[in-house]
């Protein structure tokens, strides 16, 4: 089956691609390397031992992206690409609004003209906005958001959501992620942003490798355990063998389903910093700053519709996480 993979060159994606082509499928990336690598894509070759295909477009060209289309008949799509820093999505709304409501909607309309009908999408916890209580359920009102970006995951799932309505045969699984960390165990794949990294893992990765002086844990004052927020960190290598069974799912079923992927537990930041230091034996320097903002103090899954519809659980622990960023972080190349 030809599964088209938008943003396979980045993190998520290109751990799918690798999860894709182990069982069998034939990916084909499309990737405008915006904000990833083309090295990733040649990693994919080296671990499957089979160079993936790949175009570099970008998913707002209708016309790249119809040139794919006719050169493989695609069975099935997973959305990746799209811009993502939340901080960056606030001072820069246009642009997100503008990138990834548009990725979407020439998808979609690409797709209709190829007739192809199976979607899975990449969505966030995010679109549980700031009141809905924890663990977060997929019936909850995903109504609204904290970030321009968190809007973007939002307002797609309501474009597909109609785009169901008005098209009943066509699938579209709405996948939403809590805090994917970690990476693949031959160290090759990993979250290696561009600068200065707003997410935790890979900012622990930096300063771990000396690159970065020391971890700022934004806020030990909340309403937590220990003062510092929680989360729900899952192993991206999970992550990504849900969007193979959330394929299996679309193929088999028509309409919109909303899907948490997560492993169900909160652990907080100053947890996930002495698991890094006892799992890879390093001392990390930290020290705690002030609050940042937007943060909410606490949020995790309820991951009982995975495991009832997909038959999918989180299966790596929080030690292997953590061993795993590290073999990346200390080869990585920024
Ligand atoms: N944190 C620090 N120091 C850092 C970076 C992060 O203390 O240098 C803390 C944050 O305050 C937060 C936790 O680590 O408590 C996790 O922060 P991340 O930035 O790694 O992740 P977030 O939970 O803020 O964001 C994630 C995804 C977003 C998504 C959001 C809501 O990255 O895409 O969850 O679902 F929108």
């Amino acid at each position: 089956m030809n599964i088209l993979v938008t943003g396979g060159a980045g993190y998520i994606g290109s751990h799918t691609v690798v999860e894709l082509m182990n069982a069998g499928y034939h990916p084909i990336i499309v990737d405008d390397l915006s904000n990833a690598h083309y090295r990733a894509v040649d990693r994919i070759g080296k671990i499957t031992g089979k160079a993936p295909a790949f175009y570099m477009a970008n998913c707002t060209c209708k016309e790249q992206l119809r040139h794919v289309f006719s050169q493989h008949k695609i069975d099935a799509v997973i959305h990746f690409a799209a811009f993502k820093a939340v901080g960056e999505s606030v001072k820069k709304p246009l642009e997100y609004y503008r990138n990834n409501l548009d990725s979407t909607l020439t998808l979609l309309e690409v797709m209709e003209k190829f007739g192809c009908k199976k979607l899975v999408f990449s969505s966030s916890a995010t679109v549980y906005g700031p009141n809905n209580p924890y663990p977060y359920k997929e019936e909850m009102p995903a109504i609204q958001s904290t970030s321009p970006y968190g809007w973007t995951k939002v307002m797609i799932e309501r474009i597909l959501t109609d785009y169901c309505t008005a098209h009943p045969d066509f699938c579209a699984v709405l996948l939403r992620y809590f805090n994917p960390i970690g990476a693949h165990e031959s160290g090759l794949l990993g979250d290696d942003p561009n600068g200065i990294p707003n997410n935790l893992m890979p900012y622990i990765g930096r300063v771990a490798a000396g690159k970065l002086e020391k971890l700022t844990i934004f806020g030990g004052d909340y309403d937590t355990p220990d003062g510092t927020c929680q989360r729900d960190y899952l192993h991206v290598v999970d992550l990504a063998v849900g969007h193979l069974k959330a394929l299996e799912y679309a193929q088999a079923h028509e309409g919109v389903e909303a899907i948490n992927l997560g492993t169900g537990n909160g652990i907080s930041v100053l947890e996930l910093v002495t698991a890094f230091e006892k799992a890879n034996g390093i001392k990390l320097p930290y020290v705690i700053g002030p609050r940042r903002d937007g943060d909410l103090p606490a949020f995790w899954a309820d991951a009982a519709k995975a495991k009832e519809l997909l038959d999918w659980e989180a299966v790596y622990s929080v030690e292997d996480m953590c061993r795993s960023a590290w073999k990346f972080a200390k080869n990585a190349s920024v």
